[in-house]
């Protein structure tokens, strides 16, 4: 049986496909459980903090709504307001941390900030978001994309855009749970290639096929599910004019969907940017587009990873 307790939540790719498709199963079982009203407190008497270097909506919301249901308390600590803004080291932000707390996500940029947190704690670090991987956002997108189609393997999910945290997270996700991804991203913004080189190894295992191409139209070609994300992430602002040149012809829109299966699911972790990565016609079509379901499936997967994790 699987036994999540203690561990980080890094990346996907710290994670067996089996341990991933728990989480899921865990995910759903839980949400049932708050949708039928059942009372479900494992994490009575404990507490989570929540870094945050970098704005938040979902996850900040999702997070401590999240542990309250548990039963228990979430500490928002924005950067502004904790020492570790001031200078004091992420090591000793992590030792005084495991002293009060029974978990902690952090938000940040440098994705080594993460990694170094982890190492140092004692307790279980999760990744709320770092520049280089967004796996809470991943987990509920296979949720999501589960409940909505009843399988994951086999699917073909085409990602439009910046080869950036979400790319790399559900390239990793995908290969993990076999699902292929097809990433179409100008020059210049393509994923790490380390972290393509890993997944496509990772899916070798499942039979997923990743790739990564120049032409939207044939990463979306009889796609299941087209992804997109902002063209700027946080952090990037400055380059917001280069990149809407840049990614000027990366908009998913009605011409491009064409190209997908006819009951495909258009996905976008928010916010969202209309007019940008993608046309109003597509993001509010009711038939196709389930950007709420996968925000409220944040709450969802991460009570899930909060209860395997602290529970
Ligand atoms: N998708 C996501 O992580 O949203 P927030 O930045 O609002 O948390
Ligand atoms: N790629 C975006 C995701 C926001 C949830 C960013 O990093 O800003």
């Amino acid at each position: 049986s699987i036994n999540l307790s203690g561990r980080d939540f890094i990346e996907m790719s710290d994670y067996s496909t089996e341990e991933i498709e728990y989480l899921i199963d865990l995910a759903i079982e839980i949400k049932h459980k708050q949708k039928s009203g059942e009372e479900y407190q494992p994490l009575k008497g404990k507490t989570v903090g929540l870094i945050f270097e970098k704005s938040s909506t979902r996850t900040r919301v999702s997070f401590e709504v999240g542990t309250y249901q548990l039963g228990g308390h979430a500490l928002f600590l924005s950067k502004n307001d904790i020492q570790l803004g001031r200078g004091e080291s992420i090591a000793d932000t992590a030792g005084v941390m495991s002293r009060y707390l029974d978990g902690i996500m952090i938000r940040t940029f440098g994705h080594d900030k993460v990694v170094d947190l982890a190492r140092y704690a004692t307790i279980p670090v999760i990744n709320g978001l770092s520049d280089l991987a967004h796996p809470c956002q991943v987990l509920a997108d296979f949720q999501t994309i589960y409940e909505h189609k009843g399988t994951l393997k086999g699917l073909k999910l085409a990602y439009i855009g910046d080869g950036n945290n979400m790319a790399h997270s559900l390239m990793i996700g995908g290969a993990k749970l076999g699902v292929h991804v097809s990433i179409a991203c100008p020059e210049g913004y393509e994923p790490d290639a380390q972290i393509v080189a890993d997944s496509q190894e990772m899916a070798k295992a499942t039979g997923a096929k990743i790739e990564v191409v120049r032409d939207p139209k044939v990463a979306v070609q009889d796609a299941d599910v087209i992804y997109t994300d902002v063209w700027a992430s946080m952090g990037f602002e400055e380059e917001q004019k280069a990149r809407e040149l840049a990614f000027a012809d990366y908009q998913v829109n009605e011409e491009l969907a064409k190209h997908a299966k006819s009951d495909y699911l258009f996905m976008h972790c928010l916010p969202a940017h209309r007019g940008e990565e993608v046309s109003e016609g597509v993001i509010d079509n009711s038939t196709h587009s389930i950007i709420f379901d996968q925000a409220e499936n944040r709450l969802h997967a991460q009570k899930a990873l909060m209860v395997a994790l602290l529970g």
